[in-house]
C-alpha cells in the first residue's frame, strides 16, 4: 500500500463515518473523554510537517503522543524519534490504518488503546505531545503525567501566527 495516498482516502471515510456515529459519541461519554472526535491531522503530508517542526525535540527521545487519532502524526515521530508510544481511547480510528500498520508499522512504535490515565505508572517519556483544538487544557494535564515536556503542537502554530488559524482554534488557547 502507498501510505501517501490511499490511506488519504480511508481517513476521510472514517472520519464522515465517525462524524455521525453514535456509537462513537457513547464510548467518549462512557470512558470520559472531553475533546471532540474531529481530526486534525487529516494527511501524511499535515503530519510530516509537524514531524519536521518537532524534529529537534523529538530526535532520538521517547514521546508519548496523547489522544493520537488515526496515529498518523505518531508513524511519522517514529522515523526520528527512538521510541513512540501513541495512546488514544477510541480505537474506531484505527480502522482507517490497520493496513498501513500491517505493512509498515516499525517496532518502536506503539499503539496504546485506552483512556491515558490507564497508563499511569506504566509508560513514560522525555517529550509528551497534542494535536487538538478541543479539550486543550485537559489533555495537557494528562500529558504532563507522562513526561517532564508538554508540546501543544497546535498551541505553538497559533501563538506563532493567530491569523492562519480559525477562530475555534484560537479560543481554545485564549486567542481572540
Ligand atoms: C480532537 S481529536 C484529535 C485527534 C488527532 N490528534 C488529530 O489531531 O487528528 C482528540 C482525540 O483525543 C482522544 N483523547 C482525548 N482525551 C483522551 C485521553 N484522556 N486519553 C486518550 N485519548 C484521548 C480522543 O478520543 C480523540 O480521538
Amino acid at each position: 500500500m502507498n501510505n501517501s495516498t490511499n490511506i488519504d482516502d480511508l481517513l476521510a471515510d472514517v472520519a464522515r463515518g465517525f462524524d455521525t456515529s453514535k456509537a462513537g459519541e457513547a464510548f467518549s461519554a462512557r470512558h470520559g473523554v472531553r475533546a471532540l472526535s474531529r481530526l486534525t491531522i487529516t494527511s501524511n503530508e499535515v503530519a510530516s510537517l509537524i514531524t519536521d517542526r518537532l524534529r529537534q525535540r523529538v530526535e532520538g527521545r521517547t514521546v508519548i503522543e496523547i489522544g493520537g487519532g488515526t496515529g498518523l502524526l505518531s508513524f511519522q515521530l517514529a522515523k526520528v524519534a527512538t521510541r513512540v508510544f501513541c495512546i488514544e481511547a477510541n480505537p474506531l480510528w484505527s480502522s482507517a490504518f490497520v493496513e498501513l500498520l500491517l505493512e509498515h508499522k516499525p517496532s518502536n512504535l506503539s499503539y496504546l488503546f485506552g483512556t491515558a490515565s490507564e497508563f499511569y505508572g506504566s509508560i513514560s517519556g522525555d517529550v509528551a505531545v497534542l494535536a487538538t483544538h478541543s479539550d486543550v487544557a485537559g489533555m495537557k494535564m494528562v500529558a504532563a503525567q507522562f513526561a517532564p515536556t508538554v508540546i501543544d503542537i497546535y498551541g505553538e502554530m497559533i501563538a506563532d501566527n493567530p491569523g492562519a488559524f480559525d477562530p475555534f482554534a484560537r479560543q481554545a488557547r485564549g486567542f481572540t
